[in-house]
């Protein structure tokens, strides 16, 4: 194994499962070996501590009158239950077909270490670097990225750069170099119906007493009309129709198909609003979708109860120009006005994040387009996301800059997801094109 591969294979060791408390210790482990790492590059490191999980900050030594680039990824990873499901351990990588199997190997470790190791590879060569470098690392975004804000805030005159970087995007194909110009937006909420002030026997009071459950069932059927147009009052408002250049560039974007989509996703049909392709739904397209939905018995075989308590968790992916706030508000409007009689209802507004959008063809972006064809050998296609990471909407308003979206998730590494993995063929692409983007972006 190479010396690089040794290197992600600790880093995907830690187990920084953000959202979990038990993993605290672990996620503060991870983001020392960064720090080690970073500092052995000779590199000037900083951890910052925040609320909750640490910021970990590099630079090489800024010299006035180089352009300067942040490079910005996430250390921490998502949950990995159901475990039994992984085929072999989920922090005990393995290389299986020519991929990487492990917890945050496409999410976000394995592309953010491909950063940071192409970066050690031109300063072993060069001795120097042809930007001034940040690298911001962060261990909360799988969390919402509750206390980078604050940060960016805080340090916003020592962050000042001319261009961001990010690779935690997708890929649309094996061996298709894709750059991400757009990023969908959320806002999450939980509902819980509450009926009678216990669990009631469906025998002697089913009937005379409304069902939190059918309540929940009612107000997840209320968000969609029957063809999957979102039936909330307002919710289309701000969202900005489609450029017809989009369409014509996207309707060429290859592993897009209707058979790619079915063979991804392993559904037997699609469905979406009427008059988008996939693509369009993806990218440009809102959403509402449950997460989760609960309430009465689930254990083995039957029980008579009418559940006193229902609940269900929504996520809404936005598009610019849509607002999270506002669509919280109109979200809430809904359930509530379509709550059924005989229960009463608490909305609980959750984390949120912005949509973005940039311009491909900018100057940066027209570098990251020459870096992405150097390092995979052909013209990238240019894509807009289905995925968010609020932070790069963030980083736009409070830095004042762009970022490139450099995606190396395929669409089968299955993040979030048992079984995440990383073509090691990604991860050599990743280092060469972290080269290749310094360079280009120094002329
Ligand atoms: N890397 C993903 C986002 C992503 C994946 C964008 C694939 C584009 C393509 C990121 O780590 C993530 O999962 N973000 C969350 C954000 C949420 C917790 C606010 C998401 O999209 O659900
Ligand atoms: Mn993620």
């Amino acid at each position: 194994m190479t010396k690089q591969l040794e290197d992600l294979f600790e880093f995907l060791r830690f187990p920084s499962i953000s959202t979990d408390s038990n993993h605290a210790d672990d996620v503060r482990a991870c983001s020392g070996w960064l720090i080690k790492k970073l500092d052995g590059m000779g590199l000037d490191t900083e951890l910052h501590e925040t609320a909750r999980h640490p910021i970990v900050i590099a630079r090489n030594k800024h010299i006035e009158g180089k352009k300067t680039c942040l490079i910005y990824g996430h250390y921490d990873v998502q949950p990995v239950d159901p475990v039994e499901l992984w085929d072999s351990p989920p922090f005990e990588p393995e290389i299986r077909d020519g991929r990487i199997w492990g917890r945050g190997s496409t999410d976000n470790k394995g592309q953010m270490l491909a950063h940071v190791l192409g970066v050690e590879e031109t300063l072993k060569e060069d001795g120097e670097l042809p930007v001034n470098l940040i690298f911001l690392f962060e261990g909360e975004e799988e969390i919402g990225s509750p206390n980078l804000v604050p940060f960016l805030e805080k340090y916003k005159a020592d962050l000042a750069c001319d261009v961001i970087a990010v690779s935690d995007t997708g890929m649309v194909a094996k061996g298709v170099p894709t750059m991400g110009y757009g990023l969908r937006g959320i806002t999450c909420c939980e509902v819980t119906v509450k009926g009678p002030s216990g669990d009631l026997h469906s025998g002697v009071y089913g009937g005379a007493v409304a069902n939190p459950a059918t309540a929940v069932a009612r107000l997840v059927a209320s968000l969609h009309d029957a063809d999957g147009n979102i039936a909330i009052e307002g919710f289309y408002d701000d969202v900005r129709p489609l450029e017809t250049w989009e369409r014509e560039m996207w309707a060429k974007v290859p592993g897009m198909t209707e058979t790619d989509m079915l063979n991804i996703t392993g559904s037997t049909s699609l469905f979406g609003e009427p008059g988008y392709s996939s693509a369009e739904r993806l990218w440009a397209r809102p959403t509402a979708e449950v997460n989760g939905i609960g309430g009465g018995y689930q254990g083995e075989g039957s029980k008579t109860v009418l559940p006193a308590e229902a609940m269900a968790k929504f996520s809404f992916r936005l598009v610019p120009d849509q607002d999270p706030k506002d669509i919280a508000k109109k979200v809430t409007a809904h359930l509530e006005k379509h709550c059924p009689a005989g229960v009463t209802i608490d909305v609980e507004v959750g984390h949120d994040g912005k949509p973005y959008i940039c311009d491909p063809h900018s100057e940066n972006g027209k570098a990251g387009q020459v870096a992405l064809e150097q390092a995979f050998g052909k013209a990238p296609v240019l894509i807009r996301e289905g995925g968010s990471i609020p932070i790069i909407q963030d980083m736009k308003e409070i830095l004042g800059v762009e970022s490139l979206m450099l995606g190396l998730a395929l669409p089968d590494c299955q993040i979030h997801a048992p079984n995440e993995n990383y073509y090691v063929e990604n991860f050599e692409g990743g280092i060469r094109l972290n080269r290749a983007l310094l360079k280009e972006l120094a002329k």
